[in-house]
This record gives C-alpha cells, structure tokens and sequence, in this order.
C-alpha cells in the first residue's frame, strides 16, 4: 500500500500556493454571484426564471431585475406596490431586498388567480411570505383600495393598464417615491399617455438595456421620482 504524507509546512506551502487557507473543514464552494452567503431566495430566482421562459410567462428578465433590485435597494422603501405579478419573478428580486433591509412590504396584483396562486406558493418557498402579499383582481381598480404611504411603485400589467394603476395611487404616493414602469422599449407606441404624464409630472428618465429574453434583445424601463 502507497501512503501519502504531507508534512505540516508542505501542506501550508501547497495551501499557500492555491491562495487557501490551511483548516480542518473543507474549503467552501466559490460564490457564484454577489447573493449574500445564505440567500435562499437565489434557487427560487433561477427556477422561475427557468419556468417563465419554457413557459413563455412574460417577465422582467435578469439584467433589468438586476436594475429594479438596485432602485429598492436605494430607495429603502416601506411599502412597495407592484402592478403585474405573473408566476412572482420580479416580485423575488424585490422582496429579496426588503429582507436583507430588514423593513418593507410588498404589494402585488394579478388579474390571473391561477399565476396569483402560483406566486404565492412561490414567495412561500422562498421565505418571503411574511413580507409579500398577493392581491388577486385588475390592479387599475385594486389600486384604489390600498393606503399610502406607497414609496415604490413597479408597474408591468398591459400597456393601457399603466397610467390607470399610476393615477389610482398617486394620490398615496410619499415625497420622493420611485415609480418604475418596464417595457417602455418595446412598448413605447401603446404607452404613450403612461410616458407623457410622467415626464410631465415627475423627474424622468428612460434607461435602456441590452437584455437576453427571446421575446426582446433590447427594452428600457421608465423611472421616475416624486419631488421631496
Ligand atoms: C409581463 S407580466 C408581469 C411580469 C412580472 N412583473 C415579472 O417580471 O415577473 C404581466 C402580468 O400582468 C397581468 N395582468 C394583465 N392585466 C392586468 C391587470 N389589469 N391587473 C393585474 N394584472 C394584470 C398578466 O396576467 C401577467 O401575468
């Protein structure tokens, strides 16, 4: 029988030589992204992502996500309404940040009871229950029944349905609340009066991105920011 030893200095000198550090517990796996260590919603991310383009359930789609997280994540929002939950994609990157902040809760409304349902178990499954709540109706009229102070709005549920949810809650909006509106790319013919009145209203920008979605190579979302 071969044995294989290995002094005390070598093992530092080999360790030492794979940048590792010399310990009893195996070396941890390398992180695949900036997702805190003990991110459960990340599995939950990746496999909705996987069902809404097998499926072709219409979503966000990563690099805007990445964007629409970024915004909660500044903005630190208490209440965040969104308009358009399909199966809960967008509505896992945004609950992922109200949790790592430690206060906020999400609001969102889809006319479909099947994908509400289905998001439900969802957010469920990714530990968010407690911080989401899933509204099942036409958000242009569910937005009437919610309470300000709303911080963040995201608004992504049919092009003519986008000025109708703003002007249902613009009257709760906070001082310097944050209103998102995706597919103003693609959808720029039907969203017009949506574009016109935020423009008019709010300081706006229109921010493009090259994105990986088989329906769209390239979609901008409009934010736009109530004065403090
Ligand atoms: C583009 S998908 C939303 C995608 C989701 N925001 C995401 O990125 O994961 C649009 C969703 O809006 C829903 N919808 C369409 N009209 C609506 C309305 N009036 N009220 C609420 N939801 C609506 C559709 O059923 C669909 O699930």
């Amino acid at each position: 029988m071969i044995r294989t030893k290995m002094t005390l200095m070598g093992c530092i000198a080999w360790l030492t030589a794979a940048g590792m550090a010399c310990s009893a517990e195996p070396a941890s796996p390398p992180r695949q992204n900036n997702a805190p260590l003990q991110d459960k919603v990340q599995p939950v991310i990746d496999r909705v992502e996987k069902a809404c383009l097998e499926r072709t359930v219409y979503m966000i789609g990563r690099v805007k996500a990445e964007r629409l997280a970024e915004l909660v994540r500044r903005a630190k929002p208490k209440v965040v309404v969104e308009c358009g939950t399909a199966l809960g994609y967008s509505g896992l990157w945004i609950a992922r940040e109200l949790q790592t902040a430690g206060s906020g809760k999400l609001i969102t409304i889809e006319i479909s009871p099947q994908r509400a349902r289905e998001a439900e178990a969802t957010f469920r499954e990714a530990g968010l229950a407690d911080i989401v709540t899933v509204k099942v109706g036409d958000a242009t009229k569910v937005v009437h029944q919610i309470k300000g102070p709303v911080d963040f709005v995201f608004i992504d549920c049919g092009y003519s349905n986008y000025l109708p949810c703003l002007s249902g809650l613009e009257d709760e909006l906070s001082k310097g609340a944050t209103i998102v509106a995706d597919n103003v790319g693609i959808g720029a013919s039907g969203l017009g009066d949506y574009l016109k009145h935020v423009q008019t209203k709010y300081t706006s920008r229109t921010e493009w991105f090259d994105i990986e979605l088989p329906w769209a190579p390239r979609d901008a979302m409009e934010i736009s920011v109530v004065a403090k």
